[in-house]
């Protein structure tokens, strides 16, 4: 499995990463309220800095991600937690059926297939499950340094669309935050991060 995530593991944890990840966790938190019951699968978790955020609200959390480099990040910071299970791969490798909240800071730009993904989400949830997403508005591709990524952000109306096609009901859209950075020399850039909230119907 390619880890385009590998050199950056290490260093990934900066001052500017967790104040990015708790905003979202902070906005998440109000649209949402987590119950010791349920059983959470996070997306493209990385080195966990959502979600051990969220891990004092919830049952469990299954952390998924492709980059095996970021993943054992996230596996030094645990200490023989129980409610805490790894996935190494993509999401479509989860496949029961049990779970009751999916989230994702940041991921979903780097999943190719939104649609294909959204079903697999709706298989592996539970009825009334909630999805929340956070990532960027359309963007001309200078976020990423005009690498090749599958998204340059997202058309968030193609988005909702493609989440209601999937059979989910989106309950909250909205811009969240604004990421000012310098990705082309000598030129601020406003990224808008959006958050979706959404419900299976
Ligand atoms: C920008 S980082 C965000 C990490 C974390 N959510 C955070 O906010 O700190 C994107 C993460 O998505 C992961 N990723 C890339 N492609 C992925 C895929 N197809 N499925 C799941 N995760 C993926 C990367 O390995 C990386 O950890």
């Amino acid at each position: 499995m390619n880890d385009s995530f590998a050199h950056r593991a290490a260093d990934w944890d900066s001052p500017a990463k967790i104040e990015m990840t708790e905003i979202f966790v902070a906005e998440m938190m109000h649209h949402i309220k987590p119950s010791k019951s349920w059983k959470a699968l996070e997306i493209g978790a990385g080195t966990g800095l959502v979600g051990l955020q969220i891990l004092p609200y919830i049952g469990e959390i299954v952390f998924e991600d492709t980059s095996a480099a970021m993943l054992g990040v996230l596996k030094s910071k645990l200490k023989g937690l129980e409610s805490v299970a790894m996935l190494h791969g993509e999401v479509s490798d989860y496949r029961k059926q049990d779970i009751d909240l999916i989230f994702s800071c940041m991921a979903f730009h780097h999943i190719p297939k939104i649609e294909e993904t959204l079903r697999h989400l709706y298989e592996i949830t539970t009825p009334g499950a909630l999805i929340v997403v956070g990532d960027i508005r359309s963007e001309d591709g200078s976020f990423h340094r005009f690498e090749p990524i599958p998204h340059r952000g997202f058309d968030t109306g193609l988005l909702s669309g493609q989440f209601h096609g999937a059979g989910f009901e989106v309950l909250v859209l909205r811009t969240y935050n604004v990421l000012t950075r310098e990705r082309v020399k000598g030129k601020l850039t406003d990224y808008e991060q959006f958050i979706i909230v959404a419900k299976k119907r």
